[in-house]
């Protein structure tokens, strides 16, 4: 399988969005070498340019999940402001809650393996290893009937054997405000929001009512200063950089 992990992701839908948002940058950069937009316009479609010129890209992933409850008001929080995100599911709570995960996968987010049980993968041998993660990825192609899930190892502890044993890319994360702590919502925001980078992957969990309440707060904040949330491998496409079965990849700074 690890052919056929990478289906094509790209909507008609999302190159659209993102060619309307490189159109809006292009116009807004036009018009400030013409002085025409002063530094007190708003700017075009609050799309703002990083210093190389390019869209700045964050990404927000949820691990743990689905939780009915959250997950479904995470959903709908991120349909109204039109971002996709990616999750890593625990295969167990799959089973329970499939409509759950076929309204992630038709609003466009992105699907990953958490594991079956959320159980740390190293020192396992190759059948425990596959009865969690090729168990999960199972689970998920009978529910998607698509089977090109990313990997996220419990606890982001890995070692040779799960790079070798993935059949998928590994994606950890550069910013974690461990919000499975004290489940401060105001905290993880302040957190998140002074570490963003355009390229930056974001770990939440989407099963904490107030991790779902920092996501959506986060998203504001981070859309007024002219990011654009994309899934995980909308982020490396963006940077060019091609996602490769049993490689560990923590972030997309340019
Ligand atoms: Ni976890």
């Amino acid at each position: 399988m690890n052919g056929n992990w990478r289906r094509q992701r790209w909507s008609g839908w999302t190159l659209l969005l993102l060619f309307a948002l490189a159109g809006a940058t292009a116009l807004a950069w036009y018009g400030r070498d013409d002085g025409s937009i002063t530094a007190d316009a708003p700017l075009v479609g609050e799309v703002e340019e990083t210093e190389s010129g390019g869209q700045k890209l964050i990404a927000l992933t949820f691990d743990d999940g689905p939780r009915r409850s959250t997950t479904t008001a995470l959903l709908d929080g991120l349909a109204e402001r039109g971002v996709k995100a990616t999750f890593f599911l625990i295969g167990a709570q799959v089973e329970d809650n499939r409509d759950v995960v076929r309204r992630m996968d038709r609003e466009g987010h992105q699907i990953g393996i958490h594991t079956y049980d959320h159980v740390q993968l190293t020192d396992l041998n190759r059948a425990d290893f596959d009865a969690q993660v090729e168990k999960t990825r199972q689970v998920l192609k009978a529910t998607l009937d698509h089977n090109d899930f990313l990997l996220r190892p419990p606890y982001g502890i890995l070692d040779d054997s799960v790079k070798a044993w993935a059949g998928c890319p590994i994606i950890l994360w550069s910013i974690d405000p461990e919000d499975w702590g004290d489940q401060n919502a105001a905290r993880e925001i302040e957190h998140v929001v002074a570490n963003a980078k355009d390229g930056s992957i974001i770990l939440l969990h989407d099963i904490f009512s107030p991790s779902v309440e920092a996501a959506l707060a986060i998203v504001d904040r981070l859309h007024a200063q002219g990011y654009l949330f994309v899934t995980v491998e909308e982020l490396f496409a963006a940077r060019h950089i091609t996602l490769e079965a049993g490689k560990v990849y923590r972030d997309a700074y340019p």
